[in-house]
This record gives C-alpha cells, sequence and structure tokens, in this order.
C-alpha cells in the first residue's frame, strides 16, 4: 500500500508535509508535480522539528562543529565545511515547507514563490550532496545542528519568517557564498566555486522574494529597516545578514534601496553573538 510519503502529493500542503514529515532525504528532497493546487490548506500547523534519519538526526551545537574558513584550503576540513552548507541548504528546504504549514491564509502568490524558494533548495540540497560524493562523503557523515530551525522554526508571521530566512540567513548569503567560492578557487576546486556562483545567482531571487514580501506587509508607516528589524526573532540582528566582508553589489542587484544597503554595510558583524551560538559555518 501507498504511504503518505511514497504516494505522490496532490496539494501543496501533501508536499510540505512530505518534506518537514519524511525522515528520508529521497522524499525531502523530490520536486513537486508541476502546478500542483493548492487547495485544502487546512488548519495552521506549526511543527516543532523535521522528521530525520539517524544519521541526520540534530545535536547540540557544540557537537556540530565545523572549520573556519583557512580550513577550506585543507581537503579533510573543506569536506566538512561542505557538509555543513549542504546541511544549511536541507534546512531552508524544510523551513520554507515549514511555512506552507504555519501560514495557511498568507496570500497564493507568496506560497506559489516559497514553493519556487522551497524547489531551488532541494536542488541545491542534491547539488551539494554530489560534491559531497566526488570528495568521498555523503549528507550524514558528520554530526548536524539545528542552526537555522532553532532561529527561524516558530516565528509568527509570513512576515517575520522572510525577515528571517530571506532578509538575514539568505542576505548573508550574499557576502560568504562569494567569498567561499574565492577560497575553493584558491584550493583549486573550480566545480564547488561553480556550484558557489550558482546559489549566489539564485539567492539574490531568494533575497528579492523576502524584500517584496516584506514591503508588502509591513505597516505603511514603518521604513524598510524598521520593518525589518522589528521582526527579527531574538538573537538575530542586523549583523547576521551580512559577512565580513560586505558586498553591496548582491543588496543593490536585489533592489534595496541604497539607505538600507548602507545601514546593512555599517552594522556591526558580531554585536549580541552569544556564548554557544557559534554552529553556523560563516562566521
Ligand atoms: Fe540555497
Ligand atoms: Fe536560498
Amino acid at each position: 500500500m501507498a504511504t503518505a510519503a511514497s504516494r505522490s502529493p496532490t496539494t501543496v500542503r501533501e508536499f510540505a508535509l512530505r518534506v518537514v514529515t519524511s525522515p528520508r532525504l529521497e522524499d525531502k528532497l523530490r520536486p513537486p508535480p508541476p502546478d500542483l493546487p493548492d487547495t485544502n490548506r487546512g488548519p495552521a500547523l506549526r511543527l516543532e522539528r523535521p522528521a530525520r534519519t539517524r544519521d541526520l538526526r540534530i545535536v547540540h551545537v557544540h557537537e556540530a562543529r565545523v572549520p573556519k574558513i583557512q580550513g577550506m584550503l585543507d581537503p579533510k576540513q573543506r569536506v566538512r565545511i561542505v557538509h555543513a552548507f549542504c546541511h544549511h541548504e536541507l534546512q531552508a528546504a524544510e523551513l520554507c515547507a515549514w511555512a506552507l504549514l504555519a501560514f495557511p491564509d498568507a496570500p497564493d502568490a507568496f506560497r506559489r514563490g516559497l514553493v519556487r524558494v522551497l524547489v531551488d533548495e532541494q536542488i541545491h540540497t542534491r547539488l551539494y550532496m554530489q560534491r559531497l560524493e566526488a570528495m568521498g562523503a555523503r549528507l550524514g557523515d558528520y554530526p548536524v545542528s539545528a542552526y537555522f530551525w532553532n532561529k527561524i522554526g516558530g516565528v509568527a508571521s509570513p512576515a517575520h519568517f522572510v525577515a528571517a530566512l530571506s532578509l538575514t540567513f539568505e542576505n548573508a548569503n550574499l557576502d560568504h557564498a562569494p567569498t567561499y567560492a574565492a577560497w575553493a578557487r584558491r584550493a583549486g576546486d573550480e566545480p564547488l566555486a561553480l556550484l558557489l556562483d550558482r546559489i549566489y545567482a539564485d539567492e539574490i531571487h531568494h533575497v528579492r522574494f523576502g524584500w517584496r514580501w516584506l514591503a508588502r506587509f509591513k505597516d505603511p508607516h514603518e521604513s524598510m529597516w524598521e520593518a525589518w528589524t522589528r521582526r527579527l526573532p531574538p538573537p538575530l540582528h542586523p549583523g547576521r545578514a551580512r559577512g565580513r566582508e560586505f558586498r553591496p553589489e548582491g543588496r543593490l542587484a536585489v533592489g534595496m534601496d541604497p539607505e538600507f544597503v548602507e545601514r546593512l554595510a555599517e552594522a556591526p558583524v558580531t554585536l549580541g553573538r552569544r556564548r554557544g551560538e557559534r554552529g553556523a559555518p560563516c562566521d
């Protein structure tokens, strides 16, 4: 008999449910059928954690340390960094699915856009899995923490969701992806550099999705900076939306207004960092 996970989903809700509640990677990474109807959205469902297989079970950040960026030059450390990036992508896919389940009343166009981002994140996860395979590893070989789930899972509204995922973590990737691509090139790993280039290009679309929707969701009296920072779940702060090397060109390509980009350029990277918060490989 076909199980809920193996049966092809007939609605966006069923698809999202499969991504979060099936522990199997094949289910989490299978794209939705084209033109999936977004009917029968059901009541809001706020799942606390994704289902995972044993090798991808979530551990405390202290048990899932990731090498610093200089480790890119050492293949043994680089594979652990790529593993962490791959798991970031998996969490992004799961969190988009989480938001589809948590916000059934969000506008149709917002939900359609979220499905498109989710599908991109599934593709990114698979592409990193291919890189891992080429390095003799696989997703699940190293411990993983729920860094993004801890910060984003549970947010109050679609506006809070885009503030945290699109405008903070994906926004930061507009610095991290090119920086890591440069290190991959220094290490002579051109396939990894090309993958990071591609992710950077996709991330511009994802951040733009968040920017445009926050502009629609926000109070008309709020500036974009106020709208964003007021919806950041603690301990997130503007400095988490950038790397040490700030690259304004990505933000301008998104369509952010120059004043917002300037304020972001001035945001201290480490402000508010708390003990034990490390765990993101981009620090
Ligand atoms: Fe991604
Ligand atoms: Fe993304």
